[in-house]
């Protein structure tokens, strides 16, 4: 798909209503990743550079339509030393404004009119702007008065972070080199049934883990003791598989399993395979010759793209051992020249960061649902308004 991008407009003095992403974790006031934001800053320094006036529009969580500060902008706005308005349809800032000024409007979410796509507030929006730009990949997948209502009514145009989005994800969708390794986790079958289909369809190989995994490992009639797995999804994994199989796509599944009797970040941790699991049992991480046969499948492929932790990722070393092997696996390779790398998923992100490899992978997606959408091949509306 080509959009329509900013390069070579002319924007010397238009004040452009930019939609960034800047939904971020924040704990006790802190950004705990700025990934998003840092992604975001090729396209706020071109319009910058171009003597623009940027109003950057953003979302922090689900306020859903209230005017709740607990997902207030302003540590975003602290974080890139820029000034908050407090209401995102308040336009007397833009008398103050220079070439090349930029502020963050307040959380777009604070007005139910926004995921409402409420013509009525989309025109609220745009009122005052000249263009429209969108670089908020990460949030294209919802038809919002933000993403498509005013790209409606503004001449409005791909940023560089979206536009490299779709480039990285589109040329590894459309032309892999082969072999194609997925590898998805995560905990529920449920959310990634479509995605599941898209990658048996797409890969040579796919490896399913975590929770997700362990549904699929019920499935077949393995022993999942009192793990977290879906019984409901039962069918669901078993036409999955029959569908891989119809694609000549080879799923690998858990082998064995890191369990403990407690769900807790310091319960003692045991190797088990299926057979050894007891029904007080509960997998928190894949076990040794799963890892082992994950980082050997890693070594061979050409491509790999993988979405969803393996494990609680988060309750370092002993239960972080899965995802971790499978980062500095695929950060090895790709370092090595041997394997482009596609990685997307806000917790799968974070497992990079945590390891100190994301750096080292081909491309990092600032996507989480988005990104799922992508590869499913699914059309996302914030997207497909922007094409050329
Ligand atoms: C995300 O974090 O994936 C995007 O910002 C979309 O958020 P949403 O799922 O609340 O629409």
């Amino acid at each position: 798909m080509k959009l329509r991008t900013i390069d070579n407009l002319d924007l010397r003095g238009k004040y452009v209503l930019l939609r960034d992403d800047f939904n971020v974790q924040i704990v006790d006031g802190v950004i705990t990743d700025a990934f998003r934001i840092e992604q975001s800053m090729s396209t706020i320094n071109a319009l910058r550079l171009a003597g623009a006036r940027v109003a950057i529009c953003a979302h922090l969580g689900r306020p859903k339509g209230t005017r709740d500060m607990k997902y207030s902008l302003a540590r975003v706005a602290e974080y890139m030393k820029i000034k908050l308005i407090p209401d995102c349809l308040n336009r007397d800032f833009m008398a103050d404004m220079h070439d090349g000024d930029v502020v963050l409007l307040e959380n777009v979410r604070f007005y139910a009119g926004e995921e409402a796509n409420d013509p009525d507030f989309a025109s609220k929006l745009a009122d005052g702007f000249d263009v429209f730009v969108n670089d908020a990949f990460a949030v294209s997948h919802r038809a919002h008065a933000s993403t498509v209502g005013v790209a409606e009514i503004l001449p409005s145009y791909a940023g560089k972070l979206l536009a490299a989005e779709i480039e990285n994800l589109s040329n590894v969708m459309e032309n892999p080199k082969r072999p194609l390794l997925s590898i998805v986790a995560g905990s529920k079958v449920s959310t990634k049934i479509g995605v599941l289909k898209a990658l048996a369809k797409l890969s040579d190989t796919l490896i399913i883990g975590g929770a997700l995994g362990t549904t699929f490992n019920y499935a077949i009639g393995e022993r999942v003791g009192n793990s977290l797995y879906e019984a409901d999804q039962r069918d669901t994994a078993l036409d999955i598989l029959q569908y891989a199989k119809e694609n000549n796509c080879r799923v690998l599944l858990p082998l064995d399993k890191g369990v403990a009797k407690e769900f807790s970040s310091n319960a003692i941790r045991t190797n088990k395979t299926f057979e050894e699991i007891e029904d007080d049992d509960i997998i928190i991480d894949a076990g040794i010759q799963t890892v082992e046969r994950n980082i050997d499948v890693i070594k061979s492929a050409a491509t790999v793209i993988w979405n969803g932790t393996i494990g609680m990722a988060e309750w370092m070393p002993v239960w972080s051992y899965g995802s971790f092997a499978i980062a500095n696996a695929i950060a090895e390779q790709t370092r090595s020249g041997n394997l482009t790398s596609i990685v997307g998923g806000g917790d799968t992100v974070a497992a990079l960061t945590a390891c100190g490899v994301k750096d080292d992978i081909s491309y990092v997606s600032t996507g989480g649902g988005a990104f799922l959408e992508f590869i499913e091949g699914r059309t996302l509306p914030g997207i497909a308004i922007l094409a050329e």
